[in-house]
């Protein structure tokens, strides 16, 4: 079964939207396999992040994730990270529509509620950092 490494992100947590989310995924029949709640510290946040290090909002992304708890999701099911990406909406909360989570509950293109693997490749890799081997 595939799988997609979700983070509902601290500006999320804040907003008390982690049922709603997790609702949205459980409708779509998408299998909730781990979960926990967790502060990412810089080093961890950097390595999940490190595609992007180079790009002039890095420092911006990286201080929003580590700047509160966030929940952490192995989210399961026929083409889930597909489905997952579906749900959560474009990248900028401004141009997502509505009844995408970010479309519903997102700032802008920074603060965006959540994170979604987007590939199986990514999904592996995310899945083993934050939960590791098993
Ligand atoms: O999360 P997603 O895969 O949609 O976007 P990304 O291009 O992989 O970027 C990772 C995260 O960096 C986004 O979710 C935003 O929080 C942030 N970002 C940003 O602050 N400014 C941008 N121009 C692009 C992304
Ligand atoms: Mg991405």
């Amino acid at each position: 079964m595939e799988k997609s490494l979700v983070i509902i992100k601290p500006d999320a947590v804040g907003k008390k939207i982690i049922g709603e989310i997790i609702a949205r995924f459980e409708k779509e029949d998408l299998t909730i396999e781990k979960l926990k709640m967790a502060r990412i510290d810089r080093k961890l946040a950097c390595e999940h992040y490190c595609e992007h290090k180079d790009k002039n909002f890095f420092e911006s992304l990286i201080k929003y994730i580590t700047s509160d708890r966030v929940v952490i999701v192995v989210v399961s099911g026929e083409d889930a990270i597909k489905k997952v990406r579906s749900l959560i909406g474009p990248t900028d909360s401004k141009k997502a529509e509505k009844g995408t989570i970010r479309g519903d509950f997102g700032t802008d293109i920074t603060i965006n509620v959540i994170h979604g693997s987007d590939s199986v490749k990514s999904s592996s890799r995310e899945i083993k950092l934050f939960f590791g081997q098993n």
